[in-house]
């Protein structure tokens, strides 16, 4: 049984070449098997020789070489690839596929296999923005071919605009969520939050809280890469942002607010880990509030409850929410599941060692009508995909 994933890289001839060698050593040390076609043209940026170091494998660079190997035959490439990859992709090799030619080794396997191809271009911008590329793009997406934006900048012919490759590390990234073979969420809407939320008190502080936002960007990513169609919501963190789903960026618990409210009509599934702020400064002084007094007084406003306004009107959506408690942990959010209308809730004590905010480890309990299950301490991957198991196991 064959469990080892494998990528097939297609290199075409550009500046970016380089780059593709970088891509080649990412996906080995992920433990992928990685088979490299290079074009003609892509042989004049970098040799074989490099490719062939880095993957450990024979590099294709001729349709009618002798194959040495049945791995290397013709088409067996094609149907060897979990996910073959064009990095960087020519203006020639994306008008080719799209116009169904098939004349040298990468463009008869891109038409041969049955996997997802996903193309990262490259080019100058006036190339990109051409407008016969655009639509040869638009046709192969309009057949399930997976393109990586181009980003702008600096080219290497001195141009500045839309042209440079992503970088190596995002596209091994999308790669890796083709290649994750459990796609259980697929076609499934969902709504994450995540992080904490500010109220301001005057323009140099605000109130927040501990939260890091990384069990729910953890959940985002699992969803993401098990084919959901993730809508997070983030408070300010410091955590990279997540590629290949849609953030909206909040501020405060009334931007949060409109944010979930504005995203929750196509939501299927609604996860809320964010930790909103329960207050907010009932006044926001517009100059910076001075010391005086040896103690002050800030009044403060009950912010509204978002986890239970969505509660009250879930329709058939699945709405899970989180329990960050320090004492009475079950009995508060059992409580909390029942007032707000939820359907799960996950709850942890933030006290408990390896737990709670800014850790990678969580000690979670989840909660439904039905049922309490609790973990020993896991990895916040691992506890997002448990989350995620049990969401699946709700009926609806
Ligand atoms: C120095 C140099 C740099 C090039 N860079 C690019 C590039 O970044 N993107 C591109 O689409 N074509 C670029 N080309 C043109 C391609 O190499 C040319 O279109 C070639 O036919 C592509 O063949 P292939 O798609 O089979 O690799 C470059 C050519 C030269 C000489």
């Amino acid at each position: 049984m064959r469990c080892k994933k494998t990528v097939v890289i297609g290199v075409t001839g550009g500046v970016a070449v380089y780059k593709a060698l970088d891509i080649v050593s990412r996906l080995k040390k992920k433990d992928i098997d990685v088979h490299v076609i290079m074009t003609k043209a892509a042989q004049e940026f970098a040799s074989e020789l490099s490719f062939r170091s880095l993957s450990l494998n024979p590099v294709t660079t001729d349709m009618f070489d002798r194959p040495n190997s049945f791995d290397v035959e013709h088409i067996a490439l094609a149907k060897r690839a979990d996910v073959l990859l064009i990095a960087p992709a020519t203006a020639n090799i994306i008008g080719k596929i799209s116009n169904g030619i098939a004349d040298d080794m990468l463009s008869t396997t891109v038409m041969a296999t049955k996997a997802p191809v996903v193309i990262a271009p490259a080019m100058n911008t006036a190339m990109y923005e051409n407008p016969i590329v655009q639509r040869n793009i638009e046709n192969l997406k309009s057949y399930g071919y997976h393109f990586i934006e181009p980003l702008s900048g600096r080219l290497a012919c001195g141009d500045v605009g839309r042209g440079k490759m992503e970088s190596p590390e995002v596209i091994v990234e999308y790669v890796e969520m083709l290649l994750h073979s459990n796609k259980d969420l697929k076609g499934k809407n969902i709504l994450i939050t995540a992080g904490p939320t500010r109220e301001d008190i005057d323009p140099v502080r605000f109130i927040s809280n501990k939260s890091s936002g990384k069990m729910g960007y953890a959940i985002a990513r699992a969803a993401r890469d098990r084919g959901a169609n993730v809508t997070l919501i983030t408070g300010p963190t410091s955590l990279s942002p997540i590629k290949f789903i849609d953030v909206v960026n909040v501020y405060s618990s009334e931007d949060m607010y409109k944010a979930v409210m504005d995203n929750l009509e196509s939501a299927d599934i609604v996860i809320k880990a964010a930790a909103v702020s329960d207050y907010s400064p009932l006044d926001y002084s517009s100059i910076k509030i001075k010391k005086s007094e040896d103690s002050m007084t800030l009044p403060l406003r009950k912010n509204k409850d978002i986890l239970l306004e969505v509660g009250s009107i879930k329709g058939s959506r699945i709405i899970v929410g989180f329990a960050a408690e320090t004492n009475n942990v079950l009995d508060n959010a059992k409580l909390k599941l029942s007032k707000k209308n939820l359907d799960m809730i996950v709850a942890n004590d933030v006290l408990d060692k390896g737990s709670g905010f800014d850790v990678d480890t969580n000690k979670i309990s989840i909660i439904t009508n039905d049922d309490i299950i609790s973990y020993d301490i896991l990895t916040k991957d691992e506890a997002a995909n448990n989350i995620l198991d049990k969401i699946l196991e709700i009926k609806r």
